[in-house]
């Protein structure tokens, strides 16, 4: 994506631009500053130096889109869209989108969802499926507020960080119906210029 310059609900100013893999120690500062409440619910535990590196190399694959939110030189956000390698899947796409405290309830998770609908639409996703654990109440809400739907609920399928069992939320979104939830939310912002 090119970058971009975007205003949140309060004013504030951030651009938006791909990961490139010499963000490797903002990244790592980002995902510190992720408090546990928020971070013992992601995929991988993301205060692993190697872990973080070996999933940014991914971006090589062509299968996974990196994107980030920078503030003043902080990155305060990070985006993913995974494809999936498995042939019956190839038309589904997961999206993971993780804001910094300090910038949550202003938008920002919304923007990154929309570019992550962007580079999903370039490499012909027709379904976004979205992978949440249960505790996860504002990610099914940024979901269901963009027109997801649960498919399935699967009681106590994944271990949180903690290693404690989770239920696992599976939602899905039609390509289409996604873009009808973003240009009704968007209608208000000078954004229709990045279409
Ligand atoms: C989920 C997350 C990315 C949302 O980011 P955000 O920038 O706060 O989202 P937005 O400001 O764009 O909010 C969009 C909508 O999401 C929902 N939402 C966001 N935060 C919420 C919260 N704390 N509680 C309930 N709903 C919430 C609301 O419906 C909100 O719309 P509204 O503000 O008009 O009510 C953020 O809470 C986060 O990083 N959580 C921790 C990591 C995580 O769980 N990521 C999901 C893994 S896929």
């Amino acid at each position: 994506m090119k970058k971009k310059a975007e205003v949140l609900k309060d004013g504030t100013r951030v651009i938006v631009r791909n990961l490139h893999p010499d963000d490797l120690d903002s990244l790592m500062k980002f995902y510190r500053s992720i408090p546990d409440k928020d971070r013992i619910y992601l995929k991988v535990d993301v205060t692993k130096r190697k872990v973080v590196k070996q999933r940014i190399g991914l971006i090589e694959t062509g299968r996974i889109f990196r994107i980030v939110a920078e503030h003043e030189g902080d990155i305060v956000a990070d985006g993913a869209l995974e494809l999936t390698l498995e042939e019956w899947g190839k038309n589904q796409g997961e999206p993971r989108v993780i804001v910094a405290t300090d910038f949550q309830r202003k938008g920002l998770g919304m923007i990154v969802m929309r570019e992550l609908y962007f580079t999903a639409i370039k490499n012909n996703v027709e379904k976004i499926v979205a992978k949440i654990m249960k505790p996860q109440i504002a990610a099914q809400n940024i979901c269901r507020k963009l027109g997801f739907q649960q498919e399935a609920i699967m009681h106590d399928y994944v271990r949180d960080q903690a290693g404690k069992p989770q239920d696992f939320v599976i939602m899905t979104c039609d390509i289409k119906k996604l873009w009808d939830e973003l240009e009704y939310f968007y209608s208000d912002y000078d954004w229709q210029r990045c279409r």
